[in-house]
């Protein structure tokens, strides 16, 4: 059976792929020495087996030089296949030099994680100016989506839903949400001015003022796009917006502000774990092998 290694934060859901039978759990330990570096040490025996990791990439910094130290060893010990699934694929954004002299880290982050992993599996990856994964990464890739997910929490939550995407890449997961609930959908169109600044355009949506608008995203980070777009929609009468995505990164106080503008419910869905996780992706890993 593959055993599976679990990074600190993913435990909730480590724990639910191996009591679901699809694991053997791999043991390992990670601390840091005084100085501030990492410490990693494999304590199963992994000789000829296939392992996973399960590592969500939020906060890439911090943790992708021990996941290599983790790979690494786990390679020297004799693991036969190192697969990362990774829920949350971070660097992935910064997909163009948006300013003269910019790192373009999505593909750079990719040559330096792919060399070690046998296989990526992940949810959601923003692609956006890169078509597929293959494009950067060395190895054999798997895309899963959350989309049937948010499909199947907006059926039980909303009895006439709206589904709105806030910008042109939202398109790819709003149509599939949209057809699976049959409502209709609108694209917006937004332009980013900065970090935390965006402007979007919001059409007149009187003919849908019999709607609950719920807005479908992959990631949430400084929740400027969903409380600007929440914003414009309360502003045109509607006196309840949800708001879905599939990452939680919230940066900073970026929940709190989301919520003080009025948004609810918001949810989201494990990949990175948050108070708004409302939907499991454990299931999405069975159900796509
Ligand atoms: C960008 O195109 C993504 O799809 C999200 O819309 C974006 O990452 C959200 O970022 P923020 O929460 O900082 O507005």
């Amino acid at each position: 059976m593959t055993r599976l290694f679990v990074f600190p934060e993913q435990e909730a859901l480590g724990r639910s792929l191996v009591a679901a039978g699809g694991f053997a759990e791999g043991k390992w330990e990670w601390r840091h020495f005084p100085d501030g570096e990492s410490h990693v040490r494999v304590v199963s025996d992994v000789k000829g087996e296939e392992v996973v990791i399960l590592c969500s990439l939020n906060q890439p910094d911090a943790k992708t030089l021990p996941l290599v130290f983790l790979v690494r060893t786990l390679k020297e010990l004799g693991a036969a296949k190192v697969t990362l699934v990774a829920p949350y694929l971070g660097y992935m954004r910064q997909d163009t030099r948006f300013q003269e002299g910019d790192a373009v880290t999505a593909p750079i982050f990719a040559a330096l994680l792919s060399p070690h992993i046998d296989a990526l599996v992940t949810v959601d990856p923003h692609l956006h100016r890169i078509a597929r994964l293959e494009d950067i990464y060395e190895c054999p890739c798997t895309v899963l989506s959350a989309a049937p997910l948010m499909a199947e929490w907006i059926g039980a939550h909303v009895a006439r839903p709206l589904i709105i995407g806030p910008d042109m890449e939202s398109e790819q997961w709003v149509a599939d949400v949209a057809r699976t609930v049959d409502a209709p959908y609108v694209i917006l169109h937004k332009t980013r001015k900065g970090d935390r600044e965006v402007e979007i355009i919001l059409p007149d949506m009187a003919a849908h003022k019999d709607r609950m608008p719920v807005l479908v995203d992959d990631i949430i980070s400084t929740a400027g796009t969903m409380i600007k777009t929440v914003t414009l929609l309360r502003g045109q009468g509607f006196p309840q917006v949800a708001c879905l995505a599939t990452h939680a990164l919230f940066a900073g106080d970026a929940y709190v502000q989301l919520q003080a503008a009025g948004a609810g419910p918001i949810v989201t869905a494990n990949t990175v774990v948050h108070p708004s996780n409302g939907m499991d992706v454990g299931g999405v890993f069975f159900l796509h092998g």
